[in-house]
């Protein structure tokens, strides 16, 4: 397998990025700074590329909390336009979601905001904006958000995070604009050029053969469903979007939906002197976007299989029989048969959605609508039948809470927050509503969700 980016267009001539404005708030330990910076997102012969960061770093700084323990964060704004934070997959109170226009107003530009949330779940989890977070994400404002285990941690030689995002570059390496470019919007989303794990196109570590990591690997993107796999490992998937898996399973193909996270646990198998790696597969094959050169051994023998990561404190699901329903029809894009849908509260057709950037629709409504699609009591269970019938797949994340698939002969699937939908497909899911207030459900592939693919439930 060779070593290539995809697709990329960039020039031979390095063009000089021109001066960024300075930004002097100085940052103290529990400030979150959202500004603009400089990252070398590219080789070394092209410019740095001007982003927007936390502490104007792309990612932003990997952010821990003990389980249980509480994330104390002053978010300061320090960009041209509003913005807020959101810590996906996080089952917090209500007030600290992030959520523009449904959980708080957002930040503008020189205030700040203090978030103060408790981390109930050990795992996986990430943060990023929720105010035009189709610009703001593909501008560099993510970050990694780990919840230690407060006992049962594996036992691993050493921690590492992954985040892989995807970014739409020009010639001289900046962000490509267009962030409300319809054709995205309607079709895949905003699919980048460039792929940084980490920040860096080249990322590589070192590891000794026999030894033990934990990867946690976090898609970043946009709207890039990622393929992934590891040569020179062997090992187990441990975790899904932060939740344990009540059983390890054996490490194959990794496929992440936008959102979405895997832990891994890994044992270099890789001789001395070859390289261990995570490949990327698309279309024409496969790149490698992470490597580390293996060099002598850690331990003669490899460590025995780990043990399932100690649950996470999530209510088992009530009887489904019984559980409140809701249905959720998917329609839109390109390539679908959607004619028209509620805007405004009046039935607009495809060709008017469109003009104001709407191309999507949950349940006929081309935006968020005044009633939630579902209102509950606390501690009900809740089933959600979701119907995806568009030509493209979604990534279906609802915030507040973890759900499983119900599968077929009443099987349940893993604990999520983000469900890849093929075309065509539909879906059951089912979660305890044991988290008041209100709660997005939407599109993670974000064009799709700033083209109508939004809506959200109320737990009281
Ligand atoms: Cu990753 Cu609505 O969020
Ligand atoms: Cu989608």
């Amino acid at each position: 397998m060779t070593r290539r980016q995809f697709n990329m267009a960039l020039g031979a001539t390095a063009v000089t990025a021109s001066a960024l404005p300075a930004v002097g708030r100085a940052e103290t330990p529990d400030a979150l700074i959202a500004q603009p910076g400089l990252a070398r997102l590219a080789p070394a012969d092209y410019p740095e590329t001007r982003i927007w960061g936390y502490g104007g770093t792309a990612p932003g700084p990997v952010i821990h909390v003990p389980q249980g323990g509480r994330l104390v964060r002053r978010f300061v704004n320090d960009l041209p336009q509003p913005a807020t934070v959101h810590w996906h997959g996080i089952r917090l109170a209500k007030a600290m979601d992030g959520v523009e226009g449904l959980t708080q107003a957002p930040v503008e530009p020189g205030a700040d905001f203090l978030y103060d949330l408790t981390a109930p779940d050990a795992g996986t989890y990430w943060y990023h904006p929720h105010r035009r977070s189709w610009e703001q994400l593909a501008r560099g404002l993510s970050g990694v958000l780990i919840v230690d285990e407060a006992e049962g941690a594996p036992e691993v030689d050493r921690d590492e995070p992954l985040q892989i995002s995807d970014w739409r570059l020009t010639q001289d390496a900046q962000i490509a604009e267009g962030f409300d470019d319809l054709h995205d919007r309607a079709h895949g989303g905003r699919i980048g050029n460039w792929i940084t794990v980490n920040g860096t196109p080249d990322y590589r570590g070192t590891a000794h053969r026999n030894e033990r990591l934990r990867l946690r690997v976090v898609n970043a993107s946009s709207s890039r469903i990622m393929v992934l796999e590891a040569s020179g490992f062997d090992g187990w998937v441990v975790a899904l979007d932060g939740m344990p898996l009540e059983a390890v399973e054996p490490l194959g193909r990794i496929i992440l939906a936008p959102a979405q996270r895997a832990d891994l646990i890994v044992d270099v198998i890789a001789d001395q002197g070859e390289d261990a790696y995570l490949a990327m597969l698309d279309r024409d094959g496969g790149y490698q976007i992470a490597a580390w050169s293996v060099d002598e051994s850690a331990r003669s023998e490899r460590l025995p299989a780990p043990e399932a990561l100690p649950a996470n404190p999530v209510a088992a699901l009530g009887p489904l029989d019984t559980a409140r329903t809701a249905d959720l029809r998917m329609e839109g894009g390109a390539m679908g048969s959607l004619s028209g849908a509620i805007m405004n509260g009046q039935m607009t057709s495809m060709r008017d959605m469109a003009a104001a950037g709407r191309v999507w629709a949950f349940n006929g409504m081309a935006q968020m609508s005044e009633t939630p699609l579902i209102e509950v009591a606390r501690g009900e269970t809740v089933r959600l039948a979701i119907a995806n019938d568009t030509s493209w797949p979604h990534a279906m994340h609802l915030h507040g809470h973890h759900f499983r698939q119900v599968l077929a002969e009443g099987t349940l699937g893993p604990l999520r927050d983000t469900l890849l939908m093929d075309r065509g497909a539909t879906a059951d899911i089912a979660f305890v509503a044991d988290n008041p207030g209100d709660w997005l459900l939407h599109c993670h592939m974000l064009e799709h969700a700033a083209g109508g693919m939004m809506t959200w439930l109320r737990v009281t």
